[in-house]
């Protein structure tokens, strides 16, 4: 009999629990063997809990058990998680987490340990909630070279576009819902701010490309400057407004990445991602493009892939040799300011004719939009691709004769 420990009892955690045990008898004959949650770590008592003879506060005994082969890491943060995860590894037990956060900082360091160790180090649920990403990137898309990876990887934040855009809902109210549904960080800060996000384009990127990217390298943006007059221009465009997360591989063998509201077409298939829904395209040199759709937060969504690490690290009881990635020093990453888009501009002006004329003379011929409440001393236009250097000095010639009131860089998915 497997024995596995499940580290925190949060809204994940118990959803492992829960996943668990209603489908144990089917997990047992997908791993071949029979399993058991042997303890289940949290600081907090319950003691109305069917499981609370499994509960312990302390993590000793899970690290000292020899019978705990497979321990679950679903604490989030660095402090204790990449402690406890860390001395697992060492101790020759496989560990599996849904810790976007600890897999984006440490990644490159916990799957050296557990490749040294020959046990496994699995984090599907870290991006993408209940979306297959991980494993199909290195164990379904392997024959392709990736060209680019792109994707919608925060619910919360697509909630609340979702919500600006369909019912004309502020962003506070929006939030709270999210927050309510269980979607949201505990500190929503992450999500908003897209630094959620970013942890997870790091994960796909540094799968996908082979080298660890580190978060503190990736320009990162949230979606607190969208505004609701953004979205009705939209509407004249035939796009919507997202916060994507994208890597892209460049010459130079450098890539390219970032995450930030982006435009995106309605014919693109990341456009109709809606609520709390992710989508996740990836490109690939033989496949073109693939896009993997689900709910990408969620209790139960979550813990899905959390329970299907868990039988996957039983059944493979030595490490899985392609999931994996190099420590890097960061030199392959080539500078934002090098980035290039289209982008959405709109501004404010006294003079429309002046200010027309100089958009013409620092952009070129652009596209002017509409918008329902359009008023009289606004435009908003969409410039051809450029990179993002270019842009912010053309911005800058643009704020002598008007006030730049949002840019938004279009995207072609
Ligand atoms: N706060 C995250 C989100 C949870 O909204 O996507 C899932 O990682």
């Amino acid at each position: 009999m497997a024995k596995i420990a499940v580290l925190g009892y949060g809204v994940v955690g118990s959803g492992t629990v829960e996943v668990f045990y209603k489908n144990r008898e089917s997990l047992e004959k997908k791993a071949g063997e029979s399993l058991d949650i042997k303890y289940i770590l949290d600081l907090r008592d319950f003691p109305d809990s069917p499981y609370k003879d499994k509960f312990t506060k302390d993590f000793n005994v899970i690290l000292n058990d020899p019978e705990v082969t497979v321990v679950c890491e679903v604490i989030g943060g660095i402090k204790p998680s990449y402690d406890f995860v860390k001395n697992s590894l060492q101790a020759g037990k496989s560990v599996v987490t849904s810790n976007k956060e600890l897999v984006a900082a440490k990644g490159a360091e916990l799957l050296s340990i557990a490749k040294e160790k020959n046990v496994n180090f699995f984090f599907e649920a870290s991006v993408g909630g209940g979306i297959p990403i991980i494993k199909p990137i290195h164990a379904c898309l392997e024959a392709n070279e990736i060209d680019e990876i792109a994707g919608i990887l925060n619910g919360t934040t697509n909630f609340i576009l979702t919500k600006m855009i369909r019912d004309g809902m502020g962003f506070e109210e929006a939030l709270k819902i999210a927050q309510e549904l269980g979607y949201a960080e505990r500190n929503p800060t992450a999500d908003v701010e897209g630094i959620d996000a970013c942890r997870k384009i790091c994960i796909l990127a540094s799968l996908s490309f082979g080298r660890h990217v580190y978060p503190e390298n990736v320009h990162t943006e949230g979606i607190t400057k969208v505004t609701l007059r953004d979205v009705e221009y939209m509407e004249s465009y035939g796009a919507k407004i997202k916060l994507i997360g994208c890597a892209r591989r460049e010459d130079n063998d450098e890539i390219s990445i970032g995450v930030f509201p982006a435009v995106i077409k309605d014919e693109s298939q990341l456009a109709g991602v809606n609520d709390v829904f992710n989508a996740i395209l990836v490109r690939g040199d033989a496949t073109g493009d693939v896009v993997f759709y689900g709910k990408g937060a969620g209790k139960l969504p979550t813990a899905s892939a959390v329970v299907s690490d868990i039988v996957s690290a039983v059944k493979h009881s030595d490490t899985s040799r392609s999931l994996t990635w190099a420590d890097s020093d960061q030199k392959f990453i080539r500078p934002f300011d090098l980035f290039t888009s289209a982008d959405y501009i709109r501004l404010a002006t006294e003079n429309i004719d002046v200010t027309k004329a100089v958009v013409k003379a620092v952009f070129g011929n652009v596209e002017y939009l509409s918008s329902k409440n359009q008023p009289a001393n606004e435009l908003a236009f969409i410039t051809d691709v450029m990179t993002e250097k270019d842009v912010l000095a053309a911005c800058e010639k643009v704020a002598d004769s008007a006030e730049i009131l949002g840019r938004i860089r279009v995207l072609d998915y």
